[in-house]
């Protein structure tokens, strides 16, 4: 017998093996996604107790018990221990039953922007896939609805891992022309973007989710610029800004979840933006990665510019994300993009933790969270240190706003 032959009986070809490797790992995979996260499961936001209530609307707890009492505003459910339950669509009844009752504090009960504050659109951003882009897109939309804002969140990236942790399943769940690129399309199909927008299962967040579709935008925008197509949607990069505005009155924040590419899709993304948050991973090879982000982004922008864009952003910082302080090399990498960059880079940090990886798997943020999914004190400091990011970014809205 031909030795090659045996050897091929005996040893498994490489092609083989990839193959073979594959279609374990997938079905690995497969499995423990729908033990984390059933199929059918329909997701559903936990409800709050009185003091996180207190905490989310600055009305005392002794009120709100009061209240309740009194069968005054909305009517708590009541746990098994007799602890009163509030769902989020009854917090923000009480927010406007407050703003109501006390219009000179209303701005403490409903914080929504006033007339002449302008619609944020927050770009969350870097090439580099991991740098959590999408956790914090997904912390920041939960922690300002928590807050009464309403945010709408735009999941630009094919892989559509922002519109999964909303619930939204990509293949069975988002149809033909209903994600992000109906609303920017070329041809006769292109929608406004209020008819691609979704209600989402948490009060005060809609959703635009993504699927491979939004890859068409790639693949179009060569041509529309070739053929000069001239319709009122814009050059590619005008795209998403004119069409938010359509919807520019019912938001106070847009979130856009951007996908790991310097493509037109991100550059539409940046142009639309009014502030923008770079997340970056300290580690040496992640500053390099995003070296390379940041020459391109400029090299585009300088080119969106001779062609008579104005990008005006309120804010640009960099947010340091899976950080883990015990560890010298990234604390390395933090004293020197805090060096170089000064108060460009957000004081707070996201916390490197198990609670917020956990809590990923079943496509859930910390403050969906209920008690004992994750050890009580690794999710109190997880979700201490994501609060404080959150708050930067909201005290960097507040400013532009020209309420601090
Ligand atoms: N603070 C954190 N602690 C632990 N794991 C994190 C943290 N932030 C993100 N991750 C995990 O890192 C992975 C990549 O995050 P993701 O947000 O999907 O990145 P990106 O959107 O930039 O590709 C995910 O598995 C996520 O759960
Ligand atoms: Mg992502």
């Amino acid at each position: 017998m031909n030795e090659m032959f045996a050897e091929q009986i005996s040893w498994e070809s490489s092609e083989a093996k990839i193959v073979r490797h594959a279609a374990i790992l997938s079905s690995q995979l497969q499995q423990l996604r729908s033990r984390m996260y059933p199929p059918a499961a329909q997701k559903k936001l936990r409800s709050f107790l009185t003091n996180e209530v207190s905490s989310l609307t600055t009305i005392p707890s002794s009120t709100l018990k009061l209240m309740s009492n009194e069968g005054r505003g909305p009517i708590p459910d009541r746990l098994d221990n007799n602890h009163r339950a509030y769902t989020l669509p009854q917090i923000n009844e009480l927010r406007a039953y407050f703003a109501e009752h006390k219009p000179a504090e209303a701005l403490r009960f409903l914080p929504r922007r006033r007339a002449g504050e302008h619609l944020q659109v927050l770009a969350i951003s870097n090439f580099k896939g991991g740098s959590a882009k999408t956790t914090t897109s997904v912390h920041l939309a939960h922690y300002l609805a928590l807050y009464g804002y309403r945010v709408l969140a735009i999941d630009l990236d094919p892989q559509a891992s922002l519109s999964a942790m909303f619930g939204s399943q990509p293949e069975v769940d988002v149809g033909v022309n209903e994600t992000v690129y109906a609303a920017l399309r070329y041809d006769d199909h292109r929608r406004p973007v209020r008819e691609v927008i979704r209600k989402t299962y948490f009060d005060g967040i809609d959703l635009i989710p993504a699927n491979l579709e939004v890859m068409e935008f790639e693949h179009d925008t060569p041509r529309a610029l070739a053929g000069r197509v001239d319709d009122s949607g814009g050059i590619f990069f005008e795209r998403l800004r004119v069409a938010l505005r359509d919807v520019d009155e019912d938001y106070d924040i847009v979130l856009l979840d951007t996908p790991p590419s310097l493509g037109f899709l991100t550059l539409a993304a940046i142009y639309a933006a009014t502030g923008m948050i770079v997340t970056v991973h300290p580690a040496m090879l992640d500053i390099a990665s995003m070296n390379q982000f940041l020459l391109m982004m400029g090299d585009l922008i300088g080119v969106l510019n001779e062609n008579g864009a104005d990008l005006q952003q309120d804010f640009f910082r960099y947010l340091i994300t899976r950080h883990n302080p015990n560890d010298q090399p990234q604390a390395q990498v933090v004293a020197m993009l805090r060096h170089l960059f000064g108060t460009d880079v957000l004081t707070a940090t996201a916390i490197e933790s198990t609670a917020v990886e956990a809590a990923g798997l079943a496509k859930r943020s910390l403050y969906e969270l209920e008690a004992g999914q994750v050890g009580r004190d690794t999710h109190r400091r997880a979700r201490e240190a994501i609060d404080a990011v959150n708050a930067d970014i909201l005290n960097l809205i507040q400013v532009s706003w020209g309420r601090v």
